[in-house]
C-alpha cells in the first residue's frame, strides 16, 4: 500500500467555497486508485483554503496523468458551485505532480484535471488524456453563483443540526473580525459574562443586593464557584454579585416554525465579579417559578447541563436585546423624535437645525423593518420565537419598563449600580460620548436661550416635548419622561438624550450583531424544545433544542444585513448640510468634532492592547442617526 499526499486549493473569491462532498481518484499510466472522499471539516473548501490529506493506494498506478474530481450533494443540501484552483499530489517517493485547474465546477459528476507539465494533445498522446480533453471542452464553465447557492442550500434545509461543527460551515460563509473568535470562546464563562458589559445588550445587568425570593440559589450551590475565602452573603454585601433577570419574557406566546412549536424561557442568571475582575455566571434558573422541576444550574454541573442552561439565557438575551433594547429603545424612539420634530419645530428653529441630521433615514429603515421583518409572514415569524402574537405583547411590557432614567446614560448606570464594575467599556466609552454630546448641546442651547424663562415660553419647543410625551410615551407619567421643560439645564439633558439615543446608543446595540450572533449557539433566535426541567442533558439534547438549519440561515442573513454599514453613512458629529450660518454654532460643531476625534483615538489605542476589543462606541464608526 502506498501513501499519496494531496493538497486541494479552493479559490479565494467569497463565493468559491463549497458544502458539497468531494471525491478524488488518481489516474496513472498503469491504472486508477480507488475513489476517496476528501475528508469533511468545517475549514475545508472555505474560500482561500488549502485542504491537505493523505490517501492510500492499493496498487502501483505508475506515473500520474490526471486526477478525477467528483462532486456530490452534502446531505440533502442543494449542490453548489465550487472554484477549484489546483490539486497537488506527492507520490510515496516524494515526487510532486501538479494539476492546475482554476475553474468552477457547477454540475454533479466528474471532471478530469491533467497533470500540468504543458501537455500538447497529439495523436500519440495517452488515450486517457485525449478523453479528458474532450470532457473538459464540454464542461460547464458557469461562474459566480456560489454564495447564493450555498446559502440556498441552508435555507431549504429544515433538518436539525447534527453537530456543532456543521454550524461552523454556515457561520463561516461570512466572517467579521470578531465572529470567528466568538465561535471559539462562546462556551467560556468569562466570555458569557463579558457580553453583559461589552456585548450588544450592555444595559440589562444590574447589581444584586439581595437574591430574589423566586430564585432558589443558596450559598452551598455557589460555594465551589466563590471559593473557600468568601460566601454568597459576603459577596452580596461587597457588591460583587450581579443579576440578569428576563422576567419580561414570562408567558409570551411563541411561534411555530417548520411546523414545530417553539419555546421560550424567562431565566434569572446570577453573576459574580471574581478577584480577576471577570464577570462570570454562577447560577441559572430558567423559570421565574421555583420548584421541583425548576433546577438551579451551576458551573459545577455536567458540561452539557451548564452549556444548555447558558444557551437558554443567550436565547432570552437575543429576544430582549432585539425587541426591547434595539427595536423599541432606539429605532421606534428615534421615529417618535423624528416625527415630532417635523410636526412641531419649524425649519428655522435652532433646535430643528441641531437635531434634524440625527433622524436621517430613520423613517425609511423603520418602514422597511415593519414590512420585511415585523409583518405577518415576515422574517421574525419565520425565524424567531415570537411571531405576530408575541412581539406586540413583549413591546407592550417593554414600554411599561422604559423610563427617562433608562434613556439617560449617567442615570442608567447609577440606577443599575454599575458605576464601579471594572472592564465596563460600554459605560466608559458611552460616558465620554454622552459628555461630548452634552457639551455640544450646551453650547448651542446657551447661545440661543439666555434664561429659563425663554425655555418655558418657547411654544414650539414645548409643543415638541409634549408631543413626544403624548405620542411616544402614551402620557405614562411613571416613565418620568418630561411633558414640558422648564429650564435650560433640563433642555440640555433632554436634547443630549435624543442625540445620544439616535447615534451612540443605537451603535452600541446594533453594530455588534454579526460579531455576536453569526455563531448561532451564542444567540439562538428560537428554541425548539422546552427548557429542561431536570439535569442530565446531552449534546443531542442541545442540538435538538437549537434552531433548524434554515432558521439559523435566516437569522444569519438578518444579522449580516443589519451589521453592514450602509454605503451612504454620516458619522456622529458630521453635518454636511450647513443649517447654522452663525459663527458661534459653527465653532461649537468644530469643537464637538475635535472631541469625538480625540475619543476615537483613545479607544483605538486602548483596543490595540485588548484580547476582546470594544469598538462599537468608537465615534469614527458611530452613525449620526438610526439608519440600519
Ligand atoms: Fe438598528
Amino acid at each position: 500500500m502506498a501513501v499519496y499526499k494531496i493538497n486541494v486549493a479552493t479559490g479565494s473569491d467569497m463565493a468559491a467555497g463549497t458544502l458539497n462532498n468531494i471525491f478524488i481518484i488518481l489516474v496513472g499510466e498503469h491504472g486508477e486508485s480507488e475513489k476517496h472522499q476528501i475528508s469533511r471539516h468545517w475549514s475545508h473548501f472555505l474560500p482561500g483554503s488549502v485542504t491537505e490529506f493523505d490517501i492510500n493506494v492499493e496498487k502501483d498506478i505508475g506515473e500520474l496523468l490526471l486526477v478525477r474530481l467528483t462532486m456530490e450533494r452534502y446531505l440533502n443540501f442543494l449542490l453548489d458551485d465550487w472554484f477549484c484552483q489546483y490539486v497537488n499530489v506527492t507520490n510515496p517517493s516524494g515526487q510532486l505532480y501538479q494539476f492546475p485547474f482554476y475553474q468552477w465546477i457547477s454540475k454533479p459528476g466528474s471532471v478530469e484535471v491533467p497533470e500540468g507539465k504543458g501537455v500538447i494533445i497529439t495523436g500519440s498522446t495517452h488515450p486517457i488524456l485525449l478523453r479528458q480533453r474532450k470532457a473538459e471542452l464540454e464542461m460547464n464553465r458557469e461562474t459566480y453563483k456560489g454564495f447564493g447557492t450555498m446559502l440556498k442550500g441552508f435555507l431549504f434545509n429544515k433538518d436539525l443540526w447534527h453537530n456543532l461543527e456543521d454550524i461552523k460551515l454556515l457561520s463561516t460563509l461570512r466572517q467579521s473580525q470578531k465572529s470567528g473568535l466568538v465561535s471559539e470562546i462562546w462556551k467560556e464563562d468569562y466570555f458569557f459574562g463579558s457580553q453583559y458589559l461589552n456585548g450588544v445588550n450592555p444595559s440589562l445587568i444590574k447589581k444584586c443586593f439581595k437574591i430574589p425570593e423566586n430564585f432558589s440559589v443558596v450559598d452551598e450551590m455557589v460555594a465551589s464557584s466563590l471559593g473557600p475565602s468568601t460566601n454568597l452573603e459576603t459577596e452580596l454585601q461587597n457588591g460583587h454579585i450581579f443579576l440578569a433577570d428576563y422576567k419580561i419574557l414570562e408567558n409570551i406566546p411563541t411561534n411555530t416554525i417548520n411546523g414545530k412549536q417553539q419555546y421560550i424561557a424567562a431565566p434569572m442568571c446570577l453573576l459574580w465579579k471574581n478577584p480577576q475582575d471577570q464577570l462570570v455566571p454562577i447560577a441559572i434558573q430558567l423559570s421565574q417559578t421555583p420548584g421541583k422541576h425548576t433546577p438551579v444550574f451551576l458551573p459545577s454541573d455536567s458540561e452539557f447541563d451548564w452549556l444548555l442552561a447558558k444557551t437558554w439565557v443567550r436565547n432570552s438575551e437575543f429576544q430582549v436585546h432585539q425587541i426591547d433594547i434595539h427595536l423599541l429603545r432606539t429605532h421606534f424612539l428615534a421615529e417618535v423624535f423624528s416625527i415630532a420634530t417635523t410636526r412641531q419645530l419649524p425649519m428655522g428653529h435652532p433646535l430643528y437645525k441641531m437635531i434634524i441630521p440625527h433622524f436621517r433615514y430613520t423613517l425609511e429603515i423603520n418602514v422597511l423593518g415593519r414590512k420585511q421583518l415585523l409583518a405577518p409572514n415576515g422574517r421574525f415569524e419565520k425565524a424567531w420565537v415570537f411571531g405576530d402574537g408575541g412581539i406586540p405583547l413583549l413591546l407592550k411590557r417593554a414600554m411599561e419598563g422604559m423610563t427617562y432614567h433608562n434613556l439617560c446614560l449617567p442615570d442608567n448606570i447609577v440606577s443599575r449600580g454599575m458605576e464601579s464594575i471594572p472592564n465596563y467599556l460600554y459605560r466608559d466609552d458611552g460616558m465620554k460620548i454622552w459628555l461630548a454630546v452634552e457639551s455640544f448641546v450646551s453650547n448651542i442651547v446657551n447661545y440661543y436661550y439666555t434664561s429659563d424663562v425663554m425655555v418655558k415660553e418657547d411654544p414650539e419647543l414645548q409643543a415638541w416635548v409634549a408631543e413626544i410625551f403624548k405620542e411616544g410615551f402614551l402620557q405614562n407619567t411613571s416613565s418620568e419622561v418630561p411633558s414640558s421643560l422648564k429650564s435650560i439645564a433640563s433642555l440640555i439633558k433632554y436634547l443630549t438624550m435624543v442625540i445620544f439615543t439616535c447615534s451612540a446608543q443605537h451603535a452600541a446595540v446594533n453594530s455588534g450583531q454579526f460579531d455576536t450572533y453569526s455563531w448561532m449557539p451564542n444567540g439562538p433566535t428560537t428554541m425548539k424544545s422546552p427548557p429542561p426541567t431536570a439535569k442530565g442533558a446531552t449534546m443531542e439534547d442541545i442540538l435538538k433544542t437549537l434552531p433548524d438549519v434554515n432558521t439559523t440561515a435566516l437569522g444569519l442573513i438578518f444579522v449580516w444585513i443589519v451589521s453592514n454599514d450602509p454605503l451612504d453613512t454620516r458619522r456622529l458629529g458630521n453635518y454636511p448640510n450647513k443649517y447654522f450660518t452663525e459663527k458661534t454654532p459653527q465653532q461649537s460643531i468644530k469643537e464637538f468634532q475635535d472631541k469625538l476625534t480625540e475619543i476615537s483615538k483613545h479607544i483605538k489605542e486602548r483596543n490595540k492592547t485588548m484580547d476582546l476589543p470594544y469598538a462599537y462606541l468608537d465615534p469614527s464608526v458611530i452613525e449620526n442617526s438610526v439608519s440600519i
